[in-house]
């Protein structure tokens, strides 16, 4: 007697093939459907970028001796916010005055909130004390002095929501970086506005 064939295993795989299927055919209909919902609201929001720009900037008290630095950098920002739906609340704005990578002076705002379509000029004014610079940044900082402009970069840190209709986003860290900023000694010498590189 010959021993019983092994039987051959029972035909599930078509019917885990089509279950397969049908499980791939939901993930892209979803996928399709998500894209569809991101694409429709990106219309609808028309995001579009924060504009930063330094609109003013001057030099005031500016006295460098010792490698010790005091000045007060009066600083003119203009934040635009273009988007039609969207409204800004800022919980703070940082700006920083960088010399040679240096930090020469801070100064922060309070909360404050940035309607739509709105541009808003904010002033502050950090300020250096008794400061001691790098030997290097000292020496820089005078050779520019004497030929009556030093060119800055001002760093601006921000923590902001938006809000879209009733609803208000997660906070946001917005960096900005204005680059050469040239302030002049001479208080009547023309500001040349600078645009700042905004990461969102
Ligand atoms: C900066 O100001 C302080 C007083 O606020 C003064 O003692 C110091 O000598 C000044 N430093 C310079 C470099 O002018
Ligand atoms: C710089 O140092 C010299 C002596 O080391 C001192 O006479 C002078 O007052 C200092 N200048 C300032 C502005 O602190
Ligand atoms: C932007 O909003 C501020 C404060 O709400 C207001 O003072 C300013 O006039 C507005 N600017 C524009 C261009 O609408």
């Amino acid at each position: 007697m010959a021993p019983p064939v092994a039987e051959a295993p029972p035909p599930t795989t078509p019917k885990r093939s089509s279950l397969l299927k049908k499980v791939i055919i939901f993930i892209i209909a979803m996928i399709v459907v998500h894209g569809l919902m991101v694409l429709f609201a990106w219309l609808i929001i028309k995001p579009r970028p924060l504009l930063y720009t330094v609109e003013d900037g001057s030099l005031h008290g500016f006295s460098l001796a010792n490698d010790s630095l005091n000045a007060t950098f009066d600083v003119t920002l203009r934040l635009d916010n273009r988007n039609r739906r969207m409204s800004l609340y800022y919980s703070s704005l940082d700006v920083s005055i960088w010399f040679r990578g240096q930090m020469l002076a801070f100064d922060q705002t309070g909360a404050f909130h940035q309607r739509r379509r709105n541009s808003t000029l904010i002033e502050v004014k950090p300020e250096a004390r008794s400061l001691r610079l790098m030997r290097d940044v000292a020496d820089a900082l005078n050779r520019q002095k004497k030929s009556g402009n030093v060119k800055l970069d001002v760093r601006v840190r921000a923590r902001l929501r938006f809000k879209l209709l009733m609803f208000k986003t997660w906070g946001y860290h917005l960096k900005a970086y204005c680059s050469p900023v040239v302030m002049h000694l001479d208080p009547k010498k023309w500001f040349k506005r600078t645009p700042c590189d905004v990461d969102l």
